[in-house]
């Protein structure tokens, strides 16, 4: 298939013309990629189910995984879900639109093929003004999972987008860079306690000043905690760069010593290698490519960069990679959880 790209700017204003083609392909079925301040997303038509079949052809994702419906006005949640619960309007007011995912009890019209089968939905309502216009003009529901191939890192530019999906799509819209470079935090609303299953931008902390209670679900804690895994390699790779990825995790100078080590001995075994550094160590390595992914105590920097830096690794023809660990704090443990499961877990803790 014959994959239009186009801008979604011109002149410094969305190109309407460009917004409204987009929409009129996913109301005739079609599927369309575009930008989010999270990540780029797939999206087609959330209640056509055909629609959702066929994203997940175009990723190579497993069918049973759902999909997350994105609206563009608050009040047509009600369209698509059983009831909205308190907590989500409080939610709603605070952080929406914004890089927070809800899950509800789904309404009848929302096709098991967009839910993986689940009675459940998850919503979005994102800020990006591209991805507003977008969903408005595509019919107010778009089933979109991020605009990767199944077990790629996320596309936070798209360039990428259009490396994973060219040919399998029918138009792919450039907005520039996602600003917050991390998916969506998503929260289950449908248990007794508010449960989140996914962290991000939106913090537990922030999550916690609008609701009484909210937990993280076990698994990310277990994923994210700073323990040495007891099965590194057993838990699904995802995020994956193509080179081989560890996690080096301790008092600085001790990782860096480490790392420089390890590099020593895999450039001696021929191997082209790479290093996820911070702005105060950059300088110290000695790879054949060292990325300065932000400032240690700058999370929001080290979110916004990590799925680039990968991706960049890949375009360098990396085969070995050495990221400093970071602190499991605010935003850093939605970074943590996505660099553990991008090295496979596999994370030396000195
Ligand atoms: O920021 C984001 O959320 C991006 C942009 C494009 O909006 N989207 C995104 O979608 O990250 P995706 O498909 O890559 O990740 C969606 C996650 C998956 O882990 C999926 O299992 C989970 O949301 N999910 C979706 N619906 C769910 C449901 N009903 N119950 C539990 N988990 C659900
Ligand atoms: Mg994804």
């Amino acid at each position: 298939m014959e994959t239009i790209i186009a801008k979604a700017y011109r002149d410094g204003k969305i190109d309407r013309d460009v917004i409204a083609k987009a929409g009129s392909i996913v109301k005739a079925g079609g599927l369309v990629a575009f930008p989010t301040e999270t990540v780029y997303g797939l999206g087609g038509d959330a209640l056509n189910a055909r629609s959702s079949a066929k994203i997940y052809e175009a990723k190579g994702r497993p069918s049973d995984n759902p999909l997350i419906v994105h609206i563009a006005r608050w009040r047509q949640i009600s369209k698509i879900v059983k009831q909205v619960p308190p907590a989500a309007k409080l939610l709603a007011e605070r952080f929406l639109p914004g890089p927070l995912t809800m899950i509800f009890e789904k309404a009848e019209c929302v096709p098991g093929e967009t839910t993986g089968g689940l009675e459940t939905v998850a919503v979005r309502f994102p800020s990006h003004p591209v991805a507003q216009a977008f969903i408005k003009e595509a019919g107010g529901f778009v089933a979109a999972p991020s605009a990767n191939r199944s077990g790629r890192p996320s596309p936070t530019v798209a360039k990428y987008v259009i490396e994973d999906l060219d040919g399998r799509v029918d138009m792919i819209l450039d907005g520039g860079e996602s600003d917050i470079g991390l998916e969506s935090t998503i929260i289950d609303l449908t248990a007794e306690k508010p449960v989140i299953l996914r962290p991000g931008f939106i913090t537990q902390e922030m999550l916690a000043q609008v609701l009484k209670e909210v937990e993280a679900d076990q698994i990310i804690l277990d994923g994210s905690s700073l323990q040495r895994p007891k099965a590194p390699g057993m838990k699904y790779r995802h995020y994956a760069p193509k080179g081989s990825l560890t996690i080096v995790e301790g008092d600085i100078s001790k990782v860096r010593d480490y790392i420089n080590k390890e590099l020593g001995i895999q450039r001696k075994a021929g191997k082209i290698t790479g290093v996820i550094a911070t702005k105060e160590t950059a300088d110290e390595y000695h790879a054949d490519s060292v990325k300065n992914i932000g400032g240690r105590q700058d999370e929001e920097a080290v979110a916004h960069n990590l799925f680039r830096i990968l991706r960049e690794f890949d375009e360098e023809g990396i085969e070995v990679i050495y990221a400093e660990g970071f602190e499991s704090k605010g935003v850093g443990f939605a970074v943590m959880n996505r660099l553990l499961k991008a090295a496979g877990h596999q994370c030396i803790r000195l």
